[in-house]
């Protein structure tokens, strides 16, 4: 059977395409065999599973360690050092070859390099394919808080092959599915039917479903980017889920839940903020988010997470409080009203947000 693939233009100035498929990482080599040189950037653990993958561009590689602690300022000076000793110039690149860390940290040295350097991204996380690869943002992380030094730098083209998929851990895998979760509900009814209907297909990791359910994420998200490229108004949607999420993350220590896992308990949180706040306008649309994540393996609560030592809810606001999005302090949140139709930036009050955070 061959598979069909799914080409989505992210309208930024320069626009680029974002590929969807299985088998497509020739268009990555055929793209960097037209800059004068390249580095690849690879984690360990991508490396040590995709070793193959991309080796017959004989290009010098970058690899970092895995996992979040490798999203710093410092993974990003070895990674110049790399660009100098391979002499890459203005007009080489770098190729993004990982998850959201790498795509992250390589950006941002592609940005930072010679001033800017094109890069292509092939994510091989679910939870890149879906989001992190496309927009532009790049970033480390500092001890001050995650993402705190970086750049808007696009892509010049994304590669989304759902090859890569068969190899994640499962954690991996629900976090992906998290952020799915979210730009679905973005999307709107015809989002939520299509990840409700392709569930059963989802869990058993069917390249056809998957590569529909990406195209259709990317989609979305390149929407959302190509009005709003610097995120200073309607891309706010996507952090949906987000200021519960990080909260969370902060309050447990970083690396206690994926990041996905987060934002789907956060959006479950979200939902419930939007109905007891009188917001929200479908009043079936928790439940059906709910059976959703039970369907797939997603916890909804932090007890399902396997979490059983709650954080403190005022702790919890507290980091929500810090949360960058917010104007001066006061915690600002995406809350749908129903599927495709959310407001943004909704202050909410303290007491509110610490009863509900209890629930989690
Ligand atoms: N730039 C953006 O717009 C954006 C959006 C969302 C998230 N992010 C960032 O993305 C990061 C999270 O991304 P992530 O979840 O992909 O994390 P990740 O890159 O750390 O990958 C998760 C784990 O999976 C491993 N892995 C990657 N591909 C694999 C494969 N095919 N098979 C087996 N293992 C594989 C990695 O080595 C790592 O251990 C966070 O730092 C977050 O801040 C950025
Ligand atoms: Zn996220």
């Amino acid at each position: 059977m061959t598979l069909e693939s799914h080409i989505v233009r992210v309208g930024t100035s320069p626009s680029y395409e974002v590929h969807v498929g299985a088998g497509l990482t020739h268009l990555v080599e055929d793209w960097a065999r037209q800059r004068s040189n390249v580095l690849v950037v690879v984690d360990a653990n991508v490396h040590s599973l995709h070793s193959k993958s991309l080796s017959s561009l004989d290009a010098p590689l970058f690899i970092m360690p895995a996992g979040e602690v490798a999203k710093t300022l410092g993974t990003v000076e070895r990674i110049t050092d790399a660009l100098a000793k391979a002499r890459v110039d203005r007009d080489g690149a770098i190729v993004a070859l990982g998850g959201g860390v790498v795509g992250d940290t390589a950006g941002l040295a592609a940005a930072l390099w010679n001033r800017g350097i094109a890069w292509a991204q092939v994510p091989t996380t679910l939870l890149a394919q879906v989001d992190s690869s496309v927009g532009g943002k790049t970033a480390v992380n500092l001890r001050a808080g995650k993402n705190l030094v970086g750049a808007f730098h696009q892509p010049s083209i994304v590669v989304a092959d759902v090859r890569y998929l068969a190899t994640l851990p499962r954690a991996e895998w629900l976090s992906g599915l998290g952020e799915t979760l979210k730009t679905a509900i973005i999307e709107g009814e015809a989002g939520l039917t299509r990840i409700e209907q392709a569930q059963p297909a989802l869990a058993r990791q069917q390249p056809d479903a998957l590569i529909d359910v990406v195209a259709a994420c990317v989609t979305q998200k390149a929407f959302l980017v190509s009005r709003d490229p610097h995120e200073r108004g309607e891309r706010r949607l996507l952090n949906l889920g987000h200021t519960f999420a990080h909260a969370l993350e902060t309050a447990l220590g970083h690396g206690t839940l994926p990041h996905g896992v987060a934002v789907g308990i956060g959006t479950v949180l979200a939902l419930r903020a939007s109905e007891l706040s009188g917001k929200l306008d479908d009043h079936a649309l928790p439940r059906r988010v709910e059976a959703w994540m039970r369907a797939v393996g997603l916890p909804t609560t932090l007890a399902e997470a396997g979490i059983h030592t709650r954080p403190n809810p005022q702790a919890v606001v507290a980091a929500m409080r810090l949360d960058k999005k917010n104007a001066r302090g006061r915690v600002r949140l995406v809350l749908p009203l129903r599927a495709g139709v959310l407001v943004r930036d909704v202050e909410t009050d303290e007491g509110f947000l610490v009863d509900l955070v209890a629930q989690a």
